[in-house]
């Protein structure tokens, strides 16, 4: 961050979600250009981070949406993505959100039980439409990432399991306002390692040649989102590796003839333009450590307290010598710390410390606990 940004940091209200929007540009440019390469089709998981200015930004590079209720489709068409480019996944969609997602004509519904598929029949009778969905199929494919965001094993919640599938084909094929048109897998978050990909294209390609001998061949495929950042290593790059990731789908992935492949990242397009820049309240001693205590909380930023996340964590305002201090927040939870053990130069009231990596899950996952304001948000341009 240069001088002049944090000049400007002096003068903000603490805390606040800072987008670095050149990175945020550098970045979409870069997965666009490799899904383009392939002709894929790019959707942004907006539940990463729903902020209008980051929206806006979004679309303009003509990259669809991924939305998981109501609000989110309300939002994404408020903020420029074009309807006939939005899904709309979730296990739990109510009937409002359904009949507002029909109202908007958009592209697919990403269904994950027959109950659900019956009520958007019925309501898509209702409103004399058809609905387009996919079967969000649960490939039973183990991500190794953190437990509590993976998705993609026949312990969790979402999808279809395989073996209901060809059952759940046939129902579809049934129902007079649904159109069947594709099948969409996600099996997690946070996913660095592009074998686990691998892994999925070939068991998509088992269920595909399986579905095929039954004549059943459907022209959209999703693989949801999941492509991991470095939240440790800022010198390994801020952009990910998205030629790999694509590259990974063309090379193990048997499309069928006209067959189109859909994304749908969240955290590899926003995690890395996001920091939290908060002040410095109090430097405490303790008996055995020093503690940094902050303006922001965990009802700020979550996902320390929630996944034991690590977050970079940096003085911005201050050179040496460095100490160790553990970085916690003001609310009444020993789980509200950022950090342990952290090195940062000698730190005192009024500096400006921020958490870096927080761009994807960071401020749409704030709340209002302890009757906290909720933090702001600010941009370069
Ligand atoms: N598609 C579906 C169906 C999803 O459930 C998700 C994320 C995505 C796409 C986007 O995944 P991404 O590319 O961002 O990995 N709050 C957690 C992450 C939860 C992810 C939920 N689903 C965190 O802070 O790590």
């Amino acid at each position: 961050m240069n001088i002049e940004t944090v000049k400007t940091f002096q003068s903000l209200k603490t805390p606040f979600y800072y987008y670095d929007t050149a990175l945020l540009r550098a970045t979409l440019q870069s997965a666009t250009q490799e899904a383009n390469r392939h002709g894929f089709h790019l959707h942004y998981a907006v539940k990463a981070n729903a902020n209008p200015r980051i929206l806006e930004i979004i679309q303009d590079y003509g990259i669809g949406a991924d939305c998981v209720s109501g609000n989110e489709v309300a939002r994404a068409v408020e903020y420029g993505f074009h309807p006939d480019r939005i899904v709309y996944a979730g296990v739990g969609k109510s009937d409002d959100e359904i009949r507002l997602a029909l109202g908007k004509d958009i592209f697919c519904f990403n269904c994950e039980s027959l109950p659900e598929i019956e009520v958007i029949n019925t309501l898509a009778g209702e409103l004399g439409k058809k609905a387009s969905i996919a079967l969000r199929v649960n490939p039973n494919v183990d991500a190794h990432t953190h437990h509590y965001i993976t998705t993609g094993i026949e312990e969790n919640k979402f999808g279809f399991y395989l073996y209901d599938l060809e059952h759940a084909i046939a129902v579809c094929r049934e129902l007079e306002n649904i159109r069947l048109i594709g099948l969409h897998f996600h099996i997690g978050s946070q996913i660095t390692d592009l074998t686990v990909f691998r892994g999925l294209c070939l068991r998509v390609n088992e269920i595909q040649a399986r579905l095929k001998e039954q004549g059943i061949i459907l022209p959209h495929v999703n693989f949801g989102g999941g492509l991991g950042i470095n939240y440790d290593c800022p010198s390994c790059g801020l952009i990910p590796d998205f030629a790999s990731y694509f590259q990974t789908f063309a090379d193990f992935f048997e499309a069928q003839p006209g067959q189109q492949l859909h994304f749908e990242l969240g955290r590899s397009l926003v995690g890395q333009c996001g920091s939290l820049v908060s002040r410095v309240l109090y430097v405490k001693e303790g008996k055995h450590k020093k503690f940094v205590i902050l303006d922001a909380g965990m009802n700020d930023l979550l996902r320390p307290a929630l996944y034991q996340a690590f977050h970079r964590i940096e003085n911005l305002t201050s050179i040496q010598p460095y100490e160790k201090y553990d970085i916690v927040g003001p609310i009444c939870e020993s789980s509200d710390c950022f950090g342990k053990d952290r090195e940062l130069p000698a730190t005192r009231r009024g500096d400006l410390i921020a958490i870096r990596s927080c761009g994807a899950y960071g401020e749409v996952m704030a709340s209002r606990y302890n009757l906290r304001d909720l933090p702001g948000s600010f941009f370069p341009e």
